[in-house]
């Protein structure tokens, strides 16, 4: 049987072959205690010199930090440990011994870490992130799959613009230009009148000049859409499925939330609560309230979603913005056309919006003249206006930004942690 560190606490008293890392190594004279890592977890291999072959204790004399190697050993129970477990070794091989390791038990700024990003990825926190990811992916599919959504992964080089022009990367596509997807919506809303309910989960690009510890340019993004479902439907599937997500994780990944000392109690309260739906003017009143000088009518800035989503203890809904400030194609409310039927979903603990869906606009001419509205060019989206001309019905969909949800569930301070390799404004490496 292959042996893993996380599943060591069922092989006590088991001989072991363990191969990985070193992390660390620390001796004191005829004892040496290697810090081991395999990928699945780390665990401590006590060498005793005089309970090794020669071979053994020289073997482990050779391993610097990061070094990879082979070590035999007996698994003990060890309450001190924290994961409640030891490896007692016999011997050792270095694979391949590492040069002196740039990354230090010394505090290191965000910038020195960034540049060793693929060196930095081993960390028992980042290695701990990186699963959370995993498992958010894998609820997410999970969840679409359990509601009959069919996976249609919408193209990366796309020729026009969904979240306005001002963020596109164009690149350059034989003799014409392209542009990197902003968003898959508009291919969702064709896939989604071919099979009903469908998404896409892929990379998504924003040349946004913004250096805040929400916004990354290339980050990865869930798109659901569905036919047949309103404004309201979409917002309450949206809160099932974060209830599912963190409930997965709370689930598998206790383990790495501890690593990250997160407190898991605000994210249960999120499995058992009912999310607040709070109408976009209710929350600009709140704010106002509160202090904040922003006036009806502008979009919520960063400070303002933190200073909101503060005031709850759960993940809350902002429902019907004025048209203005929102995409093209959010259907405006038919009782009062200046508000769009759309949610944004902003996290608690002050991360902020996480989720952002409405309902679309369903009728060509109402459509048409939205494009007008936007400086939008009617010949690109000619294929978007066809979904209308033939067979058009109400339909609804909303994105999940996969970044901040990990920084949220993980409670990170910044996306950069995030992702294996963040792309941000002045950072294309490694
Ligand atoms: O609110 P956004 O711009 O919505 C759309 O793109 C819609 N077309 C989605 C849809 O209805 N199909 O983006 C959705 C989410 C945000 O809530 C946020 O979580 C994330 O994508 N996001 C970013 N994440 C990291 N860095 C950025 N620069 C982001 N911009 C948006
Ligand atoms: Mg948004």
């Amino acid at each position: 049987m292959r042996f893993t560190i996380r599943d060591a606490k069922d092989q006590i008293g088991q001989e072991v072959e363990l191969r990985g890392w070193c992390s660390n190594v620390r001796s004191s004279g005829s004892i040496m205690f290697l810090q081991l890592r395999d990928g699945t977890g780390h665990i401590q291999g006590v060498v005793v010199k005089s309970d090794v072959p020669e071979e053994a204790w020289q073997g482990a004399k050779a391993l610097t930090i990061e070094s990879s190697v082979m070590v035999r050993g007996t698994v003990r129970e060890e309450p001190r440990s924290p994961g409640g477990v030891e490896l007692t070794v016999s011997s050792v091989e270095p694979v391949a011994v590492a040069q002196e390791y740039p990354i230090g038990k010394k505090e290191h700024g965000p910038d020195f870490l960034l540049n060793y990003r693929h060196l930095w990825l081993r960390s028992a926190r980042q290695t701990a992130i990186m699963r959370i990811r995993d498992e958010i992916v894998y609820a997410m599919r999970e969840f679409m799959r359990r509601h009959g959504f069919v996976l249609t992964d919408s193209p990366i080089f796309t020729p026009n613009a969904v979240e306005g022009t001002t963020d596109l990367f164009e690149v350059r596509y034989f003799d014409d230009a392209a542009y990197l997807s902003q968003s898959g919506q508009l291919y969702q809303e064709a896939t989604s009148a071919a099979l009903g309910r469908t998404y896409c989960f892929g990379p998504t690009f924003r040349s946004e000049k913004s250096k805040t510890r929400r916004h990354l340019t290339e980050f990865w993004m869930l798109e659901a859409e569905a036919s047949y479902m309103d404004w309201r439907e979409n917002i309450q599937l949206q809160e099932d499925m974060v209830k599912h997500i963190v409930g997965r994780v709370l689930e598998n990944r206790s383990a790495d939330l501890a690593v990250l000392d997160r407190d898991t109690e605000p994210l249960r309260k999120v499995t058992e609560g009912t999310f607040p739906r709070i109408d976009y003017g209710e929350a600009v009143r709140m704010l106002q309230e509160a202090g904040s000088d922003m006036e009806y009518g502008d979009d919520f800035g960063g400070d303002d979603e933190t200073a909101l989503t503060r005031m709850f203890d759960l993940p809350i809904f902002i429902t019907r913005y004025p048209a203005k400030i929102k995409a093209f194609y959010m259907k405006p409310d038919p009782e009062d056309p200046e508000y769009a039927l759309n949610d944004d979903l902003l996290a608690p603990e002050g991360y902020g919006e996480i989720v952002g869906g409405s309902e679309r606009i369903a009728d060509l001419e109402v459509l048409e003249a939205r494009l007008k509205e936007h400086g939008l060019p009617q010949d690109v989206f000619d294929w978007y206006l066809d979904l209308r001309r033939y067979g058009s019905v109400p339909h609804s969909g909303f994105g999940l930004g996969l970044e901040r949800t990990v920084a949220w569930i993980c409670g990170l301070d910044h996306v950069r942690e995030t992702i294996p390799f963040p792309r941000l404004l002045n950072r294309l490496k490694p």
